[in-house]
């Protein structure tokens, strides 16, 4: 079977980034204004007052300290509380395109490839700005790529599928090189009025370049192998989509956005990614504690801290699991991909790392690497 490895990554990350501190005077402060507003109604019981929110729970509860956005004023402005982003003409490139080309730039240099060593563009992430042209496609043309391209949506593990999709059109012999990119823009969808998630989300875009191995190509990561798992759930949902216009009545807005049952997920999540790592190692022939390194899906600290005790059967150290969602919050299926970029470089000819990710759908997906020479 043809050898395939993971031999460039690339990060775009957006330049305004705001703290739990800053989002929270933010929140707090639309809270104060909804309750006086509406303070008779409140006072005679019709309708419940709203609670604030605070930077402690946010990093006790998650991990998070701050997330970067492609848009801050609008987001911390309580008269919009998201972000706003100017319209762009058809002719011009769309935030998702120009984002997802910063990132596969930066993969093609790290690799040492040019776009001619590349005939295929998968774009796999949460929300895509529009159903069509594919982003996927308008990258490819910005990059000026010959060949095919498609967009894919696995939400949070969205680049674990894109990469077996990957891996499977390189052995088949229908691509030469893939992109596999990954813009997110989750602060888009996110309830920013919502105490419950409103500190959730960030926003970045990571590449992947996935090569067959050969004579010629001897560095990055191998691919061993990819398993992928989906089981239905609610418990993450987003009701947006091009029929809600023809749905009468019509939804309210905040149907149209983000929401979970955060526990929930927590609880069924975590045993079902666990074993769908240790299952996949030992279908390699593999033991747990033979693996360096887990670049686990970022959206809670405490869920990964305890995956990655449940898969080694011990405490693991910080090198082991690498957290990124502390800067970046969760930014959906870039999470991962950004604690493989920011955290490969150490490890040695041989070594072993699993990047796995998952989230609504539910959906999960490991891939399993060895590092080259
Ligand atoms: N500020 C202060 N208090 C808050 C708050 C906020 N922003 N949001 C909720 N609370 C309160 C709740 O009202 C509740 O109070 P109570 O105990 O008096 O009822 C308490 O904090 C606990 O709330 P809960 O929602 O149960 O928190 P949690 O510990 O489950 O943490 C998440 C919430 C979302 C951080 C956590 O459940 C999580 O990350 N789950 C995994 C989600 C996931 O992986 N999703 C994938 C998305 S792609």
């Amino acid at each position: 079977m043809k050898k395939i490895a993971i031999t460039g990554s690339g990060l775009f990350t957006p330049a305004e980034s705001i703290s739990n501190d800053e989002l929270v005077a933010s929140f707090n402060a639309y809270v104060e204004q909804h309750n006086a507003t509406h303070a008779a109604e409140i006072a005679s019981g019709q309708r419940e007052a709203l609670a604030p929110s605070s930077s402690e729970f946010i990093f006790k509860a998650s991990g998070i300290q701050s997330r970067y956005t492609v848009n801050k004023s609008g987001v911390l402005d309580i008269g919009v509380m998201r972000p706003q982003i100017a319209p762009r003409a058809d002719g011009e490139p769309s935030l998702m395109c120009e984002m997802g080309v910063a990132a596969a730039r930066e993969a093609l240099h790290r690799a040492g490839r040019s776009v001619a060593d590349v005939n295929a563009v998968i774009v796999a992430c949460s929300n895509l700005q529009r159903p069509y042209p594919a982003i996927a496609v308008e990258i490819q043309s910005a990059l000026g790529i010959r060949g095919w391209a498609y967009d894919m949506n696995v939400a949070c593990a969205s680049a674990t599928f894109g990469i077996q999709a990957a891996v499977d059109a390189l052995r088949q012999g229908s691509a030469r090189g893939v992109l596999v990119i990954s813009p997110e823009i989750c602060t888009g969808h996110l309830n920013f009025r919502n105490r419950d998630c409103h500190f959730i989300f960030g926003d970045a875009a990571t590449a992947l370049l996935v090569e067959s191995v050969d004579a010629q190509n001897t560095t990055g990561f191998e691919v061993l192998g990819t398993r992928l798992q989906t089981q239905f759930s609610n418990n993450i949902r987003n009701n947006f989509g091009f029929l809600n216009a023809s749905e009468a009545p019509s939804r309210t807005w905040d149907d149209l956005l983000f929401r979970q049952e955060g526990r929930k997920v927590f609880k069924e999540v975590v045993p079902l990614v666990s074993e769908l790592i240790v299952s996949h190692l030992a279908e390699l022939g593999m033991q747990p504690h033979a693996v360096r390194r887990f670049w686990l899906h970022q959206a809670n600290l405490s869920m990964n801290q305890l995956i990655a005790r449940k898969v080694l059967g011990r405490e693991p150290d910080a090198m082991e699991a690498p957290v990124i969602l502390n800067e970046y919050a969760n930014t959906s299926s870039a999470g991962s991909v950004i604690a493989f970029h920011k955290y490969h470089q150490d490890l040695k000819a041989g070594d072993l790392g699993v990047l796995c990710a998952f989230g609504a759908g539910y959906s999960a997906g490991s891939v399993v690497l060895r590092k080259l020479s």
